[in-house]
């Protein structure tokens, strides 16, 4: 990995739970993000992959300082900028900008599309003086591949992919070195998706950028990732390169996503069996004890339920001198080429329990 630009250490965001409308009272938590940890390489993408619910977005925000973490450290070059306030931490978040998931709800009706795009120079008038921001608005329209005259347009006269690169290009605006992208083409259509990962893939090699993007789905974070950390339930749950997780998968949970992913091929599709999870994603109110995946694992056994696996290299794994960089929490995480490790039956286990998760 290329230096650090970000690194994430037990970062956690539990949301009060409350009771009662005059006398509020406390009754328990939704853990949205319950202890993750990653790092950013200068100028890489790291995918963020899990279903609905896992806690991608609450991630998202607590990087861009739109939640406050409950717990752990985001250092940015070496700084917990969590500990910021004030100027230190608007100097900061100038560096790390978000591009949202909707674009048809994320950019303002009323304003012209050039001052969606100058917004952020308003908030950090020092990036750039008045008298120049016109220009650079125009520039970043065209380095987005839109038509600079576009600038007095306003968002309902484009179309999703156009209003996207309207979003990329306000993230731009303040010349960051990190984006956060929290689903960026999941509204799109899947023809339009393309267009705009290579645009951002393009960008990326120009500017330098370095990209935690988020998606749903294991497919569309391929393309871009250099690494992809798997999230269940609050945690990350397996994390690697690329080849590693899309190749040699070792946490079930990972090899169950990977088995759904649309495979081209007719032969390798014949050859593949699905793993199909039985269950739902328990409440991030009421985790399950030990591994908490464990409701849902064909693999499943007792000391699932008493201990939480650690996400890291798996012993046997190291020992055979696999990739340093290939974690799995998982008590019984073992490589099986996708496709050939669909589970006999699907084993629930009994009861959640909370437990030290
Ligand atoms: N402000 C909040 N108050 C209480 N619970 C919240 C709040 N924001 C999020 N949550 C809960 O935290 C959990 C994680 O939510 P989050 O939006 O991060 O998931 P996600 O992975 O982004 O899902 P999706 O794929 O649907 O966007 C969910 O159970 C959600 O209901
Ligand atoms: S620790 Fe146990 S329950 Fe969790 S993923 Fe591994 S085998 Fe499944
Ligand atoms: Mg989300």
């Amino acid at each position: 990995m290329t230096e650090p630009v970000l690194e994430v250490s037990g970062l956690v965001k539990h949301y009060p739970l409350t009771r009662g409308v005059v006398f509020r009272k406390q009754v328990g938590a939704v853990r949205a993000v319950d202890g993750v940890d990653f790092t950013l390489g200068r100028g890489e993408t790291l995918g963020i992959v899990g279903e609905s619910g896992c806690g991608k977005s609450t991630v998202a925000k607590m990087l861009v300082n739109l939640e406050r973490p409950t717990a752990g450290s985001i250092r940015y070059k070496g700084e917990d900028i969590t500990r910021l306030s004030g100027r230190a931490l608007k100097a900061v978040r100038r560096n790390i900008q978000m591009v949202f998931q909707d674009p048809y709800t994320s950019l303002n009706p009323r304003m012209t599309v050039g001052d969606i795009i100058g917004e952020p120079y308003e908030i950090h008038p020092e990036a750039a003086p008045k008298g120049d921001r016109r220009r650079r608005v125009r520039e970043l329209l065209d380095v987005v591949g839109l038509d600079p005259e576009y600038a007095n347009r306003y968002p309902h006269q484009f179309s999703g992919g156009q209003r996207q690169r309207i979003g990329i290009a306000r993230g731009l605006a303040l010349r960051p070195e990190v984006i956060v992208a929290d689903e960026p083409v999941s509204a799109l259509d899947v023809s339009v998706q393309a267009q705009v990962v290579n645009l951002m893939d393009r960008l990326q090699s120009e500017f330098g950028l370095a990209y935690v993007f988020i998606a749903h789905d294991l497919s569309i974070v391929r393309h871009l990732s250099d690494r992809v950390g798997v999230m269940y339930l609050g945690r990350i749950v397996e994390t690697g390169t690329d080849t590693e997780i899309y190749e040699h998968p070792t946490h079930p949970y990972t090899q169950a996503l990977l088995s759904a992913v649309p495979v081209p091929d007719p032969r390798a599709r014949e050859r593949r069996e699905r793993i199909i999870l039985g269950g739902d994603v328990p409440s991030p109110t009421d985790v399950p004890s030990g591994c908490r995946f464990r409701t849902r694992c064909w693999k499943a056994r007792e000391r699932c339920a008493l201990e939480a696996p650690a996400l890291a290299v798996p012993a046997w794994f190291e020992a055979s001198g696999g990739p340093a960089a290939h974690d799995s929490a998982c008590h019984f995480a073992e490589a099986v080429p996708v496709g050939r490790s669909a589970p006999e039956q699907v084993v629930p286990v009994e009861g959640h329990g909370n437990g030290p998760g």
